[in-house]
């Protein structure tokens, strides 16, 4: 092995927390102990947490991921490793309605590409932007498993299948 690959640092290495650390009010607290109380190793209780200060903070924002390193008893990238893996968890801002546009093979073939242009002409702006307000983010993401009632879209938690352009302006107008 070359010199160079030698002092590669072992990921064993602790890293720095920020000096920041978020703080949540008591009742946040509480529903954390009651997703720690869950399970019998509380590192396994990282996703409910991370969705709580994902919630709470609006992204998982760096003193939010110094927060559950602290309250986990893991490392500073042990939480990273775990919010960039899954596409749910932003570690960017994030728009308070997150469109997320199927562009997978059923919904390209019915009409991904119609509905697609059509948010992003109603919203002005394109896909992976957010709009200037902070109201939404449009991301294309791989199948959502809804083929079957494709073209679709997700806005946070929703499914939305069947879309026509039509339906796409009912949406939007019903998100305030
Ligand atoms: S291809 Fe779009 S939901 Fe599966």
């Amino acid at each position: 092995m070359s010199e160079q690959l030698t002092q590669i640092k072992p990921l064993y290495q602790p890293v720095d927390i920020p000096a920041e650390i978020a703080t949540f009010p008591p009742e946040i607290e509480a529903e954390i102990d009651r997703h720690l109380a869950k399970y019998p190793s509380s590192r396994s209780a990282i996703l409910p947490l991370m969705f709580i200060v994902q919630r709470e903070r609006g992204y998982l924002d760096p003193p939010g991921v110094a927060y559950l390193a602290q309250r986990l008893g893991l490392r500073y990238t042990d939480i990273w490793e775990v919010a960039t893996f899954y596409s749910m968890i932003h570690t960017e801002p994030i728009g308070r309605y997150h469109i997320q546009i199927c562009k997978t093979l059923s919904c390209k073939i019915m009409g991904e590409q119609k509905i697609t242009d059509h948010v992003c002409s109603r919203l002005g702006i394109k896909p992976g932007e957010s709009t200037a307000d902070g109201k939404f983010s449009v991301s294309l993401v791989e199948c959502l498993g809804s083929c079957g009632t494709a073209p679709m879209l997700q806005v946070n938690f929703d499914y939305h299948e069947n879309l026509t352009p039509e339906k796409v302006d009912k949406i939007l107008d019903s998100l305030t």
